[in-house]
């Protein structure tokens, strides 16, 4: 059989236009959510007596047939039939004979690669969702006993005050609720039924696409077919939804790599998730955060790619639109194995409590318990009690000692106006529980964080 649009042609296409012109050999992954639009428009056509039940029953056997040929690996693809719907509806005629050619009616290629990809793209989102919640269960787990776990809190990579290291996972998993709303709410607002809309002005045929919508388990149909066709919303937001998970992954990473150093040295990586050096025998690097932080480049690109293939289109489909599936699934592959793998390895990953302990006697972490001592208890306006505080920071500098661990004596010689009972307010922990404002690093309002992640893995 010849291609499916010969008919206006005199002579074959090139062999080249045919590997040039084909997305058979990516969208080929699109035959569940090809075939099971395409039954569900049968059905349709059928209940609206534009095919006889006997043909649509036909049809659909033939679907089944041709999907679980794919599945075995019996289906031969040919790259002359351009991509999978073609692939697809030629094998239905050459399995059920002439009636197969009335599956196109009411339908044109343009409004099916919509729905498949749509459909695809709706899958995704939820595998995705169900692999961000996994991480967020793992990062809680990993939270839990490290409530009172001290560790220096940072702002320019300097040591600033200190937090628990709860706290700090904590943060991480905020960004991580919020991507699971982000893909969460674009499933939502995505579940519209695109087929129906045919070439790009709707068709003659009486159909019912609110019929269809339900088959395929759509809340909406589609406004304007004009659009529908030309619209690739969709497929920009999961790639942005996984821009900005990836780039969330990536700054963990960061810190893990960070974390493993030996100047840090507040993590180890298990051996199973660490790999060697060809030439270095000591060596243990951290390659699995490292390549989640570079993957990250390639998935903005898919973003940026696709943004482009658009922004100069014509109303309504054109043939670069083509281009819209393979960063899409690139990001989706991505997003998927990234999410896998940081939850595995972050659930063999050893804290060194002790490591971090030590980094918060450097840098004077209490420094601002001293000024906010000095404006609670001394009645001293914040600016002044700021340069009090550094004038004591410099003290312990030239001393070569932590703020902590100066005496009361010593920090009277700075300000008269401190009471012994200041030397309590500057340990670390005190400092730390000190933060007890809502949201804060305090042990308690961290518990408090934890619980309300624990209530939402028990909710969603
Ligand atoms: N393979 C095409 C794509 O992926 C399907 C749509 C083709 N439509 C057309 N009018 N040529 O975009």
């Amino acid at each position: 059989m010849g291609k499916l649009w010969s008919g206006r042609f005199d002579k074959n296409s090139s062999k080249l236009l045919d590997i040039f012109n084909a997305s058979l050999p990516f969208d080929k992954i699109l035959y569940e959510e090809d075939i099971k639009g395409s039954i569900a428009h049968a059905t349709m056509l059928a209940s609206q007596g534009i095919l006889t039940q006997k043909e649509a029953d036909l049809i659909c056997d033939g679907l089944k047939q041709i999907k679980d040929e794919i599945k075995e690996g019996k289906f031969t693809f040919d790259i002359g039939d351009e991509d999978i719907h073609m692939s697809i509806e030629k094998r239905l005629i050459e399995l059920i004979g002439e009636i197969g050619g009335k599956l196109h009616t009411a339908r044109s290629r343009n409004d099916q690669v919509a729905l498949d990809f749509r459909l695809y793209v709706l899958k995704s989102n939820k595998v995705i969702m169900e692999l961000i919640k996994d991480l967020i269960k793992t990062l809680h787990t990993l939270a839990l006993p490290h409530t009172s776990t001290l560790m220096p809190g940072m702002t320019h990579l300097q040591h600033a005050q200190p937090i628990n290291f709860a706290y700090h996972l904590m943060a991480y998993i905020s960004m991580f609720l919020r991507d699971f709303k982000r893909f969460e709410f674009s499933s939502i607002e995505n579940s519209v039924l695109p087929l129906g809309c045919a070439a790009l002005a709707g068709t003659p045929h009486p159909i019912d696409r609110q019929k269809t919508a339900q088959l395929l388990g759509f809340e909406k149909v589609s406004l304007n077919c004009l659009d529908t066709v030309s619209d690739r919303d969709f497929a920009l937001e999961i790639l942005f939804n996984i821009s900005t998970l990836l780039m969330h992954i990536s700054r963990l990473s960061e810190e893990l790599i960070l974390w493993s150093s030996a100047e840090f040295g507040f993590v180890t990586f298990s051996d199973e998730y660490s790999t060697g050096s060809s030439i270095m025998p000591q060596k243990k690097n951290p390659d699995i955060p490292e390549l989640l932080r570079g993957k990250t480049g390639r998935v903005y690109g898919n973003l940026i790619g696709l943004l482009t293939v658009l922004k100069g289109l014509p109303l309504a489909y054109n043939k670069d639109m083509q281009e819209d599936k393979e960063g899409v699934f690139d990001s989706v592959d991505t997003a998927v194995i990234s999410l896998k793998i940081l939850s595995a390895s972050l659930l063999t990953l050893t804290i060194n409590e002790e490591a971090m302990l030590k980094a918060c006697k450097i840098g004077h972490l209490s420094a601002t318990d001293l000024a906010d001592y000095l404006v609670s208890k001394c009645n001293i306006p914040f600016r002044q009690a700021h340069h009090i505080t550094g004038r004591a920071v410099l003290v312990a500098e030239k001393k070569g000692c932590d703020l902590s661990e100066l005496s009361y004596e010593e920090l009277k010689e700075v300000d008269s106006r401190i009471k012994p009972e200041v030397s309590e307010l500057l340990t670390l922990s005190s400092s730390m529980n000190a933060r007890n404002s809502q949201g804060g690093t305090s042990s308690k309002r961290t518990k408090e964080q934890l619980d309300f992640v624990k209530n939402w893995l028990s909710e969603n």
